[in-house]
């Protein structure tokens, strides 16, 4: 049975039941910035679940498309992919369990042909803390269903430190039966609804071979596979359980609850949300552990075999099915408007592409050999996905380019490897993570260079310098986020402090070389660089450019001091001071003065005199959106004063 079987079987299915069919919604949810990318088939639904009227009904099905990149460190296995697509049929305030559950039995015994003594399901068992009680009702309709084809069906409620001891039917606390979009009930904000609900389970009959170490290295690194036996042998095994002979594949949520100061009420309408992942049922209806195996994924298997010379197997298959995965998710990204970039979407799109390629050297692809791959994914999807075809061309390009940007890294670190490395046979943690660091020379590859070359590389040493990094990294950007709020200053390190001056210093001197209308209109800073935003109607001349950074030298040469006061809004203005007055500032405000040059409302901090910042230099003058240009600029370290 392949993928688009099941699909087009489940849609049929739910449309004899009088379900209106809708399309999926994009990658990138619509009027909701609280997530990157739509990552279960309700997000786009959930004014409709809290009792909004559905132009199409109150009964809806669906596969959506849908993304999630916390499961990223988890490809590699035979089941976790990024991108995935979600079979979804909805009841608002329509039909519940009575009805759901029976549905479900008949789609995945009588359509998917799958044998009901392999399927077992789950309940949710309760919690008294939040006057929520066992699902009883859906235990009994399952058993009844279980029943009318001979199997009996007993409830357990300890499997998971007792086993499944002959039991069909498990009941599970929140962590596994309950659904929300925050997840389990303490994790949810006011406001937000969710449910108890009841899981399917396939029976692969046998553990896994082997499973994965969570927690490696790094970004670029895979666990190394264990053996899942030696690992599961002591622990009893459940449907829950982490041992891969069973393997969920689907979920029915009773979304009837919503979350508020007082705790639990029920909705106004009792609702379900059926999500069911596509690939997983397809290969359960195939009956492989492995749902790379399924027919979506075979041709593109094929041409990573063909390119690489290797077969789909052993060691290599935890790197075909990351390169697989990634590239079929960036495939359906850019056919959904994302383009690769430096954040947000398009950051996650570009570190799909670039793992791609990494663990494309880990199979000796030295080629560029990415689009090949998505060609295969947009063929296969172009009857179901039709954008896929229609963008074609920007996928490919678009994945091309930045597989070749990143393959220059890669030559430019084992160009600068090489060099490092002449005269010596080792490379200690400090120059191992420089590479990394500098560079962006994954780890691995500056090991695998160094066994090529007979060299010894000190990892304990490297992540040694990594831990000591990530930690100031992640202290950096907790200062980056707090200071976020202090007028756009990243952080108050000295340099920072710096550009913060330079960067009033600037504001006065377009003002007095381009004219009055020069208004702020954003400010960023790091300790790199500053960037200001300004409204001017057109783009700078090189003499206008040369004469604002004249000025500002000029005031730094000055070496004048920098005074604060703090004085009421109305005199401020009075003095003329520059600030955003259509802002709300508090009754008093705070005002830094620059000799005769510069007079600005602002919370500081700045340097104490001018002449230590150095020389200034425009290094960009560009357009930020229309009517509005940025400037970039450096302070060059020559300082008047220390
Ligand atoms: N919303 C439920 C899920 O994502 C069906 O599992």
């Amino acid at each position: 049975m392949t993928l688009n079987d099941v699909r087009k079987k489940y849609i049929d299915f739910f449309a004899s039941k009088q379900h209106a069919i809708i399309p999926s919604s994009r990658l990138v949810p619509e009027n909701d910035s609280t997530t990157l990318f739509t990552g279960s088939g309700m997000q786009p639904m959930i004014a409709y679940l809290l009792g909004q009227k559905h132009p199409e009904g109150s009964r809806l099905a669906d596969s959506q498309k849908c993304l999630r990149v916390q499961d990223i460190d988890d490809i590699g296995d035979n089941r976790h992919t990024t991108f995935f697509e979600m079979l979804g049929n909805w009841s608002l305030g329509d039909y519940f369990k009575e009805q759901q559950i029976p549905w479900m039995f008949d789609f995945l015994t009588k359509e998917l042909e799958l044998d009901p003594n392999r399927i077992y399901v789950t309940i949710f068992a309760g919690n008294d803390e939040i006057g929520i009680p066992k699902d009883t009702e859906s235990g009994r309709i399952w058993k009844n269903e279980f029943q009318s084809v001979g199997i009996t069906a007993d409830i357990v409620d300890d499997c998971e430190t007792n086993g499944m001891q002959g039991g069909r039917i498990f009941s599970y606390g929140e962590k596994k039966n309950w659904w929300s979009r925050a997840g389990i009930p303490e994790n949810m904000p006011v406001g937000e609804p969710g449910g108890p609900d009841t899981e399917m389970f396939w029976d692969f009959g046998s553990p896994l071979a082997s499973t994965r170490r969570t927690g490696g290295l790094n970004d670029n690194e895979l666990p190394e596979p264990i053996h899942a036996a030696s690992v599961y042998a002591n622990q009893p095994c459940h449907v829950n359980c982490d041992c891969g002979r069973f393997m969920e594949i689907g979920n029915n949520v009773f979304m009837q609850y919503i979350k508020t100061e007082q705790g639990f009420i029920e909705l106004p309408q009792r609702n379900v949300d059926f999500g069911g992942g596509l690939e997983r049922l397809t290969a359960a209806a195939n009956d492989t552990q492995d749902i790379f195996t399924i027919d979506i994924f075979a041709p593109m298997i094929a041409i990573l075999e063909k390119i690489s010379g290797k077969k789909y197997a052993d060691a290599n298959i935890q790197y075909f099915r990351v390169i697989i995965d990634h590239i079929r998710a960036v495939t359906f990204l850019i056919g959904d408007g994302v383009v690769p970039d430096k954040k947000d979407q398009g950051y996650f799109a570009r570190r799909l592409i670039r793992r791609a390629v990494r663990f494309g050297r880990f199979l000796e692809i030295e080629k560029p050999f990415l689009s090949q791959l998505a060609i295969s994914v947009i063929q296969s999807y172009s009857n179901a996905y039709s954008n896929l075809l229609e963008r074609q061309e920007i996928i490919l390009s678009e994945i091309l380019k930045e597989e070749n940007k990143f393959s220059k890294t890669l030559r430019t670190g084992l160009l600068k490897f090489d060099q490092i490395f002449q005269n010596r046979d080792d490379v200690n943690g400090e120059q191992a993570f420089d590479l990394y660091a500098t560079y962006g020379f994954p780890i691995e590859l500056i090991i695998e260079e160094a066994q090529r070359q007979g060299k010894t590389v000190d990892t304990a040493g490297f992540q040694k310098e990594f831990d000591a990094n990530m930690k100031k990294h992640q202290d950096l950007s907790r200062t980056a986020s707090s200071g976020k709020f202090k007028g756009g200053l990243a952080d108050h390190s000295d340099m920072s402090v710096k550009y913060h001056t330079a960067t009033h210093l600037l504001h006065k001197a377009l003002k007095t070389v381009l004219g009055d209308h020069v208004q702020q209109k954003g400010s960023n800073i790091t300790p790199e660089r500053l960037r200001f935003d300004f409204s001017h109607p057109e783009k700078m001349t090189p003499e206008e450019i040369k004469q604002t950074e004249n000025l500002v030298n000029e005031q730094i040469q000055k070496d004048m001091t920098v005074t604060r006061e703090e004085m009421s809004v109305a005199q401020a203005k009075e003095k003329g001071a520059l600030g955003l007055f259509e802002h709300k500032y508090g009754d008093t405000v705070s005002i830094y003065t620059m000799g005769d040059f510069s007079c600005e409302i602002c919370g500081g901090p700045h340097v104490e005199h001018t002449g230590v910042l150095g020389k200034f230099k425009i290094t960009k003058e560009e357009s930020a959106s229309a009517g509005v240009r940025r400037i970039k600029a450096v302070l060059e370290n020559l300082s008047f004063r220390t």
